[in-house]
């Protein structure tokens, strides 16, 4: 039977930063959700990139004296860079500035000016290039010397041009009406009612091209406009698909894409304009936007001026790459802000990595390697103790998938967590070291029960802490094609007299050295 399709997306990132944590964060959700697909038999396709046109990228490379192209190779390398670093599974990495991307923008451009959606007339208003949008005077906030800012604080500047508008005004209703599908196409909840309450408040007709600059994809037919960095951003969900193809497997099989995630600062061009442009060209909108929360520094929201950005290779350097991973997935509710602070990743890494998981595998499966001869021992008669640990165990899925299709990440987590702390429970209760020379069969079972909780707590890590995971199933000597969902359970069974490898820790302890040395 064909595999079912899922596809998920990151926003393309800018190159006019280098990569920080927020960008590893939306990524790294990305990812997750992407492998526990995977392992639950989904034919997966994760992407990811780079936004590479507009203004505020054209200054950027100005900046530095570089011609965009150049500018935009140097820092698109740095993010595909850290994709490979953090591990991240992406199928495809896409430039906007690719021919494929240029072909589909300027198609869906004129489906929509075919469509009716699309007229000339002039724009005069508020642009900010820092945010690449557009304000309403009533948007704007005072800023310091009575200059107006854009409500997210940037500058906002004059604008007065001829500009192709979209007739985003045309659309609310059938927005309101997509807000209301159910499953649910905006999480967290909060974050719908925020989109609907702007859409409900009317919609205006979108300025979609500019003239002032070159930096773009051309109008076709009127290459003196370059078309608004967003319409082509947003575009590449659907180039990555196939798109213009639209009769192409890849399309057919991909599209709608079941999640584009996002951070919540750009929930509105992906809730409402994207959407709408989808609507109005007759392509189907997106399953789901999941939008997620902003991430602070020891309590401060992190900004280049206050030289408190984090440097994802950096802490992956420091802590080691799936205690980070596990950090950033596990600290904070998935679509709340949430606060990355040194004493809060150290707690992580020693008490639920290294104490945890890390000593409840190294303790049992030492246990196996010195006193069974290093082999998975027999499993006698269980008891109910060793029959409540395996059923948890094995019927831990169901609720994991629940948490996952509304994207309860860091619940899922928990959830797995209590498992660990259960079968630690388990472990401590049975005591086998007491076994020893009073019982070794009962010791033999319970060193069983405990393995097999290890093998099915690894699959289940998996997703999370790939390398870490997999250096558990290889001590276990579990073979690479039994490392799937499909595994959990009684069908994966360990078999008993398999060989296993003299344990090492998987996750050291975290030692906070001297920082003054
Ligand atoms: N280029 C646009 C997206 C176009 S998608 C069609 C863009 N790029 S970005 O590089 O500025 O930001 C990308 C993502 O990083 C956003 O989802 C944003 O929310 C996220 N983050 C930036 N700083 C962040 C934190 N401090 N914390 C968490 N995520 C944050 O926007």
């Amino acid at each position: 039977m064909a595999k079912a399709a899922f596809y998920i997306t990151t926003p393309i990132y800018y190159v006019n930063d280098i990569p920080h944590i927020g960008h590893a964060y939306t990524t790294l959700a990305c990812d997750v959700i992407a492998r526990f697909k995977r392992l639950d038999g989904y034919d997966v396709m994760f992407l990811t990139g780079t936004d590479e046109h507009g203004q505020k990228v054209e200054k950027s490379a100005a900046a530095k004296n570089k011609n965009p192209q150049e500018f935009c190779d140097e820092v698109s390398g740095r993010f595909r860079e850290l994709a490979r670093f953090m591990n991240f599974s992406n199928d495809d990495f896409i430039r906007t500035t690719e021919q494929r991307h240029k072909i589909s923008c300027q198609a869906l451009w004129r489906q929509l000016e075919d469509s009716g959606n699309i007229y000339l007339d002039k724009y005069s208003g508020w642009y900010s290039v820092r945010d690449e949008a557009y304000y309403a005077e009533n948007e704007l906030v005072p800023g310091e010397n009575g200059q107006k800012l854009a409500p997210t604080g940037a500058a906002v500047e004059w604008v007065e041009e001829e500009s192709y508008f979209f007739k985003l005004s045309a659309w609310a209703d059938d927005l309101l009406k997509w807000y209301q599908t159910v499953p649910a196409t905006v999480l967290p909840v909060s974050r719908r009612n925020e989109v609907s309450s702007f859409v409900k408040g009317g919609l205006r007709d979108l300025s979609i091209s500019r003239t002032s600059f070159s930096w773009g994809i051309p109008v076709p037919g009127n290459d003196k406009h370059i078309m608004y960095v967003w319409i082509d951003a947003l575009a590449n969900y659907l180039t990555a698909a196939g798109y213009p193809d639209v009769d192409s497997d890849r399309f057919r099989k991909f599209w709608p894409a079941d999640i584009h995630m996002v951070g919540k600062d750009i929930l509105r061009f992906h809730a409402v304009y994207w959407p709408a442009f989808l609507m109005a060209a007759g392509i189907e909108p997106p399953k789901r936007v999941f939008a997620h929360g902003w991430w602070t520094n020891e309590g401060r929201k992190i900004s280049k001026s206050l030289g408190n950005v984090i440097d994802p290779f950096a802490i992956v350097e420091e802590f080691g790459l799936d205690q980070v991973r596990y950090f950033l997935m596990r600290e904070v509710p998935f679509g709340k802000d949430g606060d990355f602070s040194r004493h809060a990743m150290i707690a992580r890494i020693n008490s639920d990595l290294a104490n945890d998981l890390g000593n409840l595998a190294q303790r049992s499966l030492s246990m196996i390697f010195k006193n069974c001869d290093h082999r998975i021992p027999e499993c006698g008669d269980l008891t109910p103790e060793d029959q409540a640990i395996l059923v948890k165990a094995d019927t831990l899925l169901a609720n994991l998938r629940e948490l996952m299709d509304c994207q309860k990440i860091n619940r899922t987590v928990e959830v797995i967590w209590k498992l660990v702390s259960d079968c630690n429970g388990y472990f401590a209760g049975q005591a086998p070291w007491t076994l020893k020379t009073s019982d070794p069969a009962r010791m033999a079972t319970v060193l069983y029960v405990t393995a097999e909780v290890v093998r099915q707590i690894a699959i289940l890590t998996s997703f999370i802490m790939p390398d870490s995971a997999a250096k558990l199933l290889d001590q276990l000597n579990v073979d690479a094609d039994q490392r799937g969902f499909d595994q959990l359970g009684p069908v994966g069974r360990l078999t008993p007299g398999t060989m296993i490898d003299k344990p090492e820790g998987v996750f050291p302890r975290y030692v906070e050295k001297d920082r003054d040395q």
